[in-house]
């Protein structure tokens, strides 16, 4: 695709195309630029991950940045989002990152922008990246999505990771099945609904979730520490997995809430293995795009 805003909008060809560049990066050093190539990361949304592991790959890729921080740019003054990036296509940037706390806020600019826009994440709409990330990491582990039992467990009907990941690893094969408290689950949602206790046995990946306090409108069902024990994941659901299971989550974790403090650097856990992954999905995703793009920028 032109853009990177949705899993929907890829094909599983080309994901498993993505995935092979992605691992290639994960192997071989960096390409080098053949020309200067301007990137610009636009977060209207606090990010860690995300934010600054494009701007690893960016670097790594040989991008030169141009800096935009929402608090200080004239977004402040009332400027749009489609003003703002058109203002930045005008300057000379190549590629535009961008997360906004609106859902879909790429309609109104895909056909807009004549450069690539990547999606950092929509409210609680899509996480491409993210999920290119999770699908590398399951890729590496087993090898292939086909039958493979993935859970994901949490605050499912707020998250832009589960509904892209879900879609997506069912589209590849996987059997997806969703856990956590009822009252968060939409109807379509509990007909894939499996208790912790159960889940926490047939489970290949453990897919766990945060608790997304900044999305909830109403009040939470539990607090942190009956949450933990209802619908969390603790050392002795852990120790009831099969031995090849693995434990993934995207973070900012909450320790103690979702999953126990012990098991975030466990021998099953791959979270910091799927944040060094994003690196390599980002750079793939950036070469991919640019590569669109009159031909190939990059050697
Ligand atoms: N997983 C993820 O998107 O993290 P950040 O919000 O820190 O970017």
């Amino acid at each position: 695709p032109e853009h990177v805003l949705t899993m929907e909008d890829w094909g599983r060809e080309e994901i498993h195309e993505l995935l092979d560049k992605a691992q290639d990066f994960a192997n071989h050093p960096s390409k080098l630029p053949s020309q200067r190539i301007y990137a610009a990361n636009l977060f209207f949304e606090p990010s860690t991950r995300t934010k600054i592991s494009f701007e690893a790959a960016e670097r790594n890729l040989g991008l030169d940045l141009l800096h935009f921080e929402a608090d200080t740019s004239s977004v402040k003054k009332g400027e749009t989002l489609y003003d703002t990036v058109k203002t930045l296509e005008s300057i000379g940037a190549d590629v535009v990152v961008i997360r906004h706390g609106k859902e879909r806020y790429f309609d109104e600019l895909r056909n807009h922008i004549n450069i690539p826009i990547i999606n950092g994440g929509d409210g609680c709409g899509h996480h491409p990246t993210q999920s290119f990330l999770d699908l590398l990491t399951i890729k590496q582990e087993f090898g292939m999505f086909d039958g493979i039992n993935v859970v994901i467990a949490g605050d499912i009907f707020h998250s832009r990771v589960a509904r892209s990941n879900l879609e997506v690893l069912e589209r590849l094969g996987a059997n997806v099945f969703v856990s956590g408290p009822k009252e968060w689950m939409s109807e379509e949602l509990m007909e894939r609904y499996v208790p912790m206790d159960e889940a926490v046995e047939f489970a290949d990946v453990m897919m766990m979730l945060r608790i997304q306090h900044e999305r909830h409108a109403v009040k939470m069902v539990a607090g942190p520490q009956k949450y933990h024990e209802q619908y969390g994941l603790n050392e002795e659901k852990a120790q009831r997995m099969k031995p090849t299971s693995i434990i993934m989550h995207p973070a900012p974790i909450n320790r103690n809430v979702e999953i126990a403090d012990a098991l975030v650097e466990c021998g099953r856990s791959r979270i910091f293995k799927q944040m060094k992954n994003g690196v390599f999905v980002r750079m793939a995703v950036l070469s991919h795009v640019l590569e669109n793009q009159q031909g190939g920028l990059l050697r």
